[in-house]
């Protein structure tokens, strides 16, 4: 087991690892996927060369997302880095997504048989995984690398995802507006109040889930068109003072939304595979991105979003690409807590 590189480092030399060793390799780069609040609501079980990927609905947002709709595309991010570890041994993963509908959380089961000889860009994102972080506030006004947005449009759409760029002025504004509406309405709601709170961590904290303050500014950054950030610190002054070398104004970045032309399950885990795609792609250019769920965790907005922003397909996450220099630091709860033998909750998996 100690063989086992963390991810981001090369595996292990000539000696091949046991079916174990390679769930536990897998696992440790899966738990590094985002998560909406890094409530991080996923747990693994392993049999032989199959692992199983569930949701775990004692991690889901209640309140803000009764549905599960970020909780699967949490897991679905989770699933594309499971993935990716896989590949980076030189495995190729079979993957299936939500393979019984008598259990609508087991998200995926992924097996590896077959081998192929790992790609250079496979091997990038998988470098990526432990070093990109979600950017809360402005970028550096510095354009993005010629040719990175076709690239991350290609890579959503390999998951019938869709990056749409707001590029229009009049568009940028709606969509600022609208996440500026969402963040003052859910300010105001008590209960999703509460629901943030119990998931923004205080400083210095042993908590290995949740926001913790060295992942946000403790001054909001303000950007024309503003789009403002989640209220983590709710006026405790939590958060990373500014850098000096900041400059005082920031921009937006590019903005663009991640879409899909279904809403259902499938689709929500599709969304995380594309977006953690799309991150970690964006994280080989040194480019950063802001995520910004606040509106679309308002039917009436997401609804105003989809019709009037996207033509009619479901948005799934306000993003955000730029440049900045990067401090933001998160946390982890470790592989060992999060993956177990399959055991009896098992029984309803298929054999092959
Ligand atoms: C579905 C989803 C929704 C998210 N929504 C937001 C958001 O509205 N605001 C925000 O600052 N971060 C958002 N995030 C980013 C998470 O907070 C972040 O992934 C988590 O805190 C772990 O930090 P890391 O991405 O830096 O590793 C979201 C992530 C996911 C997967």
């Amino acid at each position: 087991m100690d063989a086992v590189p963390p991810p981001g480092e090369e595996p292990p030399g000539p000696e091949p690892l046991t079916t174990d060793e390679v769930a536990r390799y897998v696992v440790a780069a899966a738990v590094w996927a985002p998560s909406v609040h890094n409530s991080q609501p996923w747990r693994f079980t392993a049999r032989g060369q199959q692992i199983s990927l569930f949701a775990d609905a004692g991690r889901q947002l209640r309140i803000a997302d009764p549905d599960g709709r970020e909780m699967m595309i949490s897991c679905g991010a989770a699933l594309f880095t499971a993935r990716l570890a896989l590949r980076s041994l030189g495995f190729l993963p079979d993957t299936c997504l939500l393979p019984d509908p008598g259990q609508p959380l087991l998200v995926a089961q992924v097996s590896w048989r077959r081998r192929a000889a790992r790609t250079e860009f496979e091997q990038e994102l998988f470098g990526q995984i432990r070093q990109r972080r979600t950017h809360r506030g402005g970028f550096d006004l510095v354009p993005l690398p010629p040719g990175l947005l076709a690239a991350l449009r290609e890579g959503a759409a390999r998951y019938g995802a869709m990056l749409r760029v707001v590029a229009d002025d009049g568009r940028r504004a709606a969509l600022a507006a609208a996440v500026e509406t969402a963040e003052h309405a859910q300010q105001l709601d008590g209960e999703r109040v509460r629901e943030l709170a119990r998931w923004a961590t205080a400083p210095g904290s042993a908590r290995a889930d949740g926001v913790p303050p060295t992942s946000y500014p403790a001054r909001a950054e303000h950007t024309d068109p503003d789009f403002p950030g989640r209220d983590f610190a709710h006026g405790s002054g939590w958060g990373l003072p500014p850098a000096s070398s900041v400059p005082p104004f920031r921009s937006a970045g590019v903005v663009a939304l991640l879409t899909t032309a279904r809403d259902h399950p499938a689709d929500w885990i599709n969304a995380g595979q594309a977006l953690q795609r799309i991150l970690l792609t964006a994280s080989t250019c040194g480019v950063a991105v802001a995520l910004h769920t606040q509106p679309l965790e308002l039917g009436w907005l997401r609804d105003s979003i989809r019709t009037r922003l996207s033509d009619g397909a479901y948005p799934q996450l306000v993003l955000r690409f730029g440049a900045v220099i990067q401090a933001a630091a998160s946390v982890r709860r470790p592989p060992e807590d999060v993956l177990s033998e399959s055991g009896s909750e098992d029984t309803h998996i298929r054999a092959e």
